[in-house]
């Protein structure tokens, strides 16, 4: 799959569809990862001369304009962060001349959040159409967002030339590496909630992975029992965290591991009476030798909250998406764009 740096975009306008679904607190950016991962692709875009407009979404709004979901104050980080101006587009929807009139007059602009309306989600191409009127190209820097099939991220390839962008090709060329080109031992670490749509997940990854420690909520999951490579805490009393004798369970293989991905805290760290496990793990793989690959969102902020995140390898800025490429090797994202570029 190519890139946009494969191409000229000097001159044209060019729909970049971020991950900018963040972690809010008080109607502020609490975590700015995502968006610190996107600046490379704006910044070469706009260095090139092309016109960029920025489109994503924040949260599960369930009605139009609801304002804890609005993208203004992420836009606004988003420009601080890129130190460069960002014409926001509140009422595009109702007033979709408002994004052309912007885009001729400014070299950065953002669009309201997509999910306001349900046919994003729904993938209606009415709407991908709407959206595909007001670029040239399109470039998908959603990598969080690629598992979805959306009218922004997947209907949308049917109507523009489109690439990906340079940290979504880096988040493929490092993940579809474990699969294919794992440095073995490689040892997963899964935790976090959402067992269920995990637990096939975890199927998955068995095929190649050598041993995946499961905490958290994946700790119950009988599903999981007698999946190869599969290791359960050991503890008698499974909480809310893992115990002293499943850290030095799980450490054997840590410690004996060259390739460690993990994703999903082992326990309910945000709570300081669970927060043992999750930091004795991240300990142990901060001191590993192994190269380190970690991602989720929960994941990651434990890692900044233990001051560890430095010592990773690479940081995926997916959760889900990082889950579902680790176990099926592609995501309707890539499919859709593969197939845009075989035209
Ligand atoms: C994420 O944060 O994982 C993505 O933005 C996808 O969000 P979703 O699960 O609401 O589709």
């Amino acid at each position: 799959m190519k890139t946009f740096a494969d191409i000229s975009v000097s001159g044209k306008k060019i729909l970049v569809r971020c991950d900018l679904d963040v972690a809010m607190e008080d109607g502020a950016v609490r975590e700015d990862f995502r968006l610190k991962a996107m600046i490379p692709t704006i910044e070469t875009l706009t260095n090139e001369g092309a016109k960029v407009i920025i489109l994503g979404h924040l949260g599960r709004p369930e009605k139009m304009g609801d304002p804890e979901f609005t993208l203004e104050p992420v836009i606004k980080r988003l420009a601080e962060l890129l130190q460069k101006e960002i014409t926001f587009v509140a009422d595009w929807f109702t007033n979709p001349e408002a994004v052309n009139t912007a885009s001729d007059n400014s070299p950065i602009i953002a669009l309201e959040n997509l999910r306001y309306d349900p046919r994003e989600e729904d993938d209606d191409h009415e709407f991908s159409k709407i959206l595909a009127q007001f670029g040239e190209i399109y470039v998908n820097e959603a990598f969080a967002t690629a598992h979805r099939a959306h009218a922004s991220t997947v209907g949308i390839t049917a109507y523009l030339p489109s690439y990906l962008g340079l940290r979504h090709a880096q988040e493929i060329e490092v993940l579809l590496g474990v699969r294919e080109n794992p440095s073995r031992p490689l040892v997963m670490i899964m935790g976090g909630g959402k067992a269920e749509t995990k637990i096939p997940l975890v199927s998955g990854m068995s095929k190649y992975a050598d041993t995946i420690l499961v905490g958290g909520k994946l700790m119950f999951a009988k599903e999981l029992e007698g999946i190869k490579g599969v290791r359960f805490p050991v503890d008698a009393n499974r909480i809310d965290d893992i115990g002293p004798k499943t850290v030095e369970h799980f450490k054997k293989y840590i410690d004996g591991a060259n390739m460690i991905v993990w994703n999903g805290p082992v326990g309910k760290y945000e709570d300081e009476a669970f927060r043992y496990g999750t930091q004795a793990v991240a300990e142990i793989v901060a001191q590993s030798t192994a190269q380190k690959i970690i991602g989720g969102g929960d994941t990651v902020a434990a890692l900044d909250l233990f001051g560890m995140l430095d010592k990773m390898d690479f940081v995926s800025t997916g959760g889900g998406a990082m889950l579902e490429l680790l176990a099926y090797g592609t995501l309707p994202v890539h499919q859709a764009i593969a197939e845009n570029q075989s035209d």
